[in-house]
């Protein structure tokens, strides 16, 4: 059976864009594949949190992921600081990585292009921690969501760098996108990714949001004023986005809901696209709520970290072997 890992960071809440882009897939793949699941909190610290948002957070994110349907029976779930050998292996990655290559990346080059002050040298060296994440469970396959790609694909150069170097360690894993929804974009300005930070509430939706709120946010969602509901990103961002979004929820194909928008207008779409988005959220939230009063969260992090630590232990001797770090047999 071949490896799937992907992690989400808990800092702020959830959105309909990391659902779309990454929950949707991990759910979808949990049946195929030896699936590793986790809380990337060392990843959130890279900015400033508030250690009691961080936990609320955390345990949101964690109730989030088993309401979305991961099944913890099938998938391994735990919290990335309980298995201490992330930031091992991250820090021996670290210097295997060059300054170069993280200068490259798209999310440090803007936020150091929007002139951001604070920015901490963990944020800029966190795509060696996240390869760190990859490469512990030799993982195949990593889904995200498009702005996530860049720092596979190092993970990718940084395995083949260190497999030369030293023999064969690390699987080399591959990016996994879904064809539909791997970018959803801010209701209020469509050419933005939707996300955790952005700081207009209505351009996001949040998976804990007020359904009739969510439902609020898509009717004034931005359009444009051609009037003619097709697939088009370029011109249409917005009703593209709207389209993404539904697609995305109902399983119906993109031509298939353009086809029966003929002739009809922007209105009716977000109608549609409205009421699929409250009825999604009401349905999850009612499984997030009995989640949190079921008490059953420690055990299921418990032991999901215990196997997680018994894999990523093997690994880093192993490791620590090829370095040249251990001098006893
Ligand atoms: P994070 O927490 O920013 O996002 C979690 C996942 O959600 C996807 N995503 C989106 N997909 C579509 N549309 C959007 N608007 C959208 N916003 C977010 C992201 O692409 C991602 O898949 N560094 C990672 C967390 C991480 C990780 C890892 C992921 C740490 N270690 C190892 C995979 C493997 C992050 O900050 O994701």
């Amino acid at each position: 059976m071949q490896t799937m890992l992907s992690g989400i960071k808990p800092t702020g809440r959830l959105t309909l864009g990391n659902y779309i882009g990454a929950i949707r897939q991990f759910v979808e793949y949990q049946d195929e594949y030896e699936m590793y699941i986790f809380i990337a909190n060392l990843h959130a610290i890279t900015v400033a949190e508030d250690p009691a948002e961080l936990k609320r957070n955390t345990k949101d994110l964690i109730a989030l992921y088993l309401a979305c349907g991961l099944d913890p029976k099938k998938v391994t779930l735990f919290l990335q600081s309980d298995v201490h050998q992330h930031a091992e292996l991250g820090w021996i990655l670290t210097c295997h990585t060059y300054m170069g290559e993280l200068q490259r990346m798209t999310q440090y080059k803007d936020k150091t292009a929007k002139g951001e002050t604070g920015i901490t040298a963990g944020l800029f060296t966190y795509p060696c921690l996240m390869a760190a994440d990859i490469l512990m469970y030799d993982a195949d396959y990593v889904p995200v969501g498009v702005d996530q790609k860049q720092h596979v694909e190092l993970a990718r150069d940084i395995a083949e760098r260190f497999n030369n170097r030293y023999g064969e360690t690390f699987r080399i894993p591959q990016p996994l996108t879904s064809k539909v929804g791997a970018k959803i974009y801010s209701l209020q300005n469509p050419t933005k990714k939707m996300s955790k930070s952005e700081t207009n509430p209505k351009g996001t939706i949040d998976l804990l949001d007020d359904p009739a709120q969510a439902r609020n946010k898509i009717k004034s969602a931005v359009t444009d004023s051609l009037g003619i509901i097709q697939y088009d990103p370029i011109e249409q961002p917005g009703i593209s986005n709207l389209l993404t979004i539904l697609s995305s929820l109902n399983g119906e194909a993109i031509e298939s809901i353009v086809q029966r928008y003929q002739g009809k207008g922007y209105g009716e779409l977000k109608k549609e696209v409205g009421d699929v988005v409250y009825q999604f959220l009401s349905n999850l939230q009612e499984r997030y709520r009995a989640i949190m009063a079921s008490g059953q969260i420690d055990a299921i992090l418990k032991e999901g970290s215990e196997k997680a630590s018994w894999i990523a232990e093997k690994k880093i001797r192993k490791v620590k072997k090829k370095i040249g770090f251990q001098i006893v047999k």
